[in-house]
């Protein structure tokens, strides 16, 4: 397992108040860096992720680690009756509301504060599942999976979107200075919590990717388990389903 990197260094916090309050703090900024840093890759990865889900034709979705809602606002276009966005943080679920309301999604779509590591719906209760960049902010992967598992249809989809490292000479250099030089850069001159850039590259650096995490998700319990790395690998998407 990677070793449990947390936001702030002295805090007493456990890593999921220290996570909750790191996303609060940088809310108001998220949407507007995020595009930045990922040169508007990240809006691509979301509508591949899209076009999986509505292939699929779902019922349900519960969008863990929604955030800003991104995803969450995207299924409003498949047939999903109930669509969930799932997060710890209250000031980027507000944001997301902010935005759905904008759209008048607020009939197709509920943001619930929440745990992705303790869902509060029954078993087998949602068609399809989603976590972008999400996974590596939980204080315990291995229970957030088996949660997902335990709430996710027989049949139905488990996808994930996260970052990785790329391995390949010149990206896996270039990528190196993207993350320990320009990003904790750009988190320092343009967030208001001087640190969370820093946290977010480390995390990055340290979470299991490609082949480790699909060996964690087939023992969690997942079956028919893939990986489809994005723009040379710097992320990388995972699909999964249950028996
Ligand atoms: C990097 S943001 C990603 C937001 C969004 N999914 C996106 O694609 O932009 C990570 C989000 O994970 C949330 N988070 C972290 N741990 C969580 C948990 N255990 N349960 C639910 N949300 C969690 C954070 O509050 C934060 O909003």
């Amino acid at each position: 397992m990677s070793k449990n990197i947390t936001p702030y260094k002295d805090s007493e916090l456990g890593k999921k108040e220290q996570v909750a309050q790191m996303f609060d703090n940088i809310s108001g900024n998220y949407d507007g860096l995020n595009k930045v840093i990922s040169f508007g890759t990240d809006a691509k990865w979301k509508q591949k992720i899209l076009k999986m889900v509505t292939a699929s034709q779902p019922k349900s979705i519960l969008d863990i680690a929604t955030g800003t809602g991104d995803l969450a606002i995207l299924f409003a276009s498949t047939t999903a009756e109930e669509i969930i966005g799932l997060d710890i943080s209250q000031g980027m679920l507000d944001i997301g509301k902010k935005k759905i309301q904008a759209q008048h999604l607020d009939s197709k779509i509920q943001m619930v504060l929440g745990d992705g590591e303790n869902i509060p719906y029954a078993d087998n209760y949602f068609d399809v599942i989603t976590v972008a960049y999400g996974v590596r902010n939980f204080e315990n992967l291995e229970k957030g999976l088996s949660e997902i598992l335990r709430t996710l249809k027989p049949g139905g989809q488990f996808i994930i979107l996260e970052t990785s490292v790329p391995t390949k000479f010149p990206f896996k250099q270039g990528y190196a200075f993207h993350s320990k030089v320009i990003l904790p850069l750009i988190g320092k001159l343009f967030s208001k919590d001087k640190t969370a850039y820093t946290y977010l590259s480390n995390s990055a650096n340290e979470f299991p990717f490609g082949e480790v995490l699909n060996n964690i998700l087939r023992k969690t319990g997942f079956i028919d388990v893939k990986h489809l790395p994005q723009t040379f690998g710097v992320a990388t998407i995972y699909h999964a389903s249950k028996k």
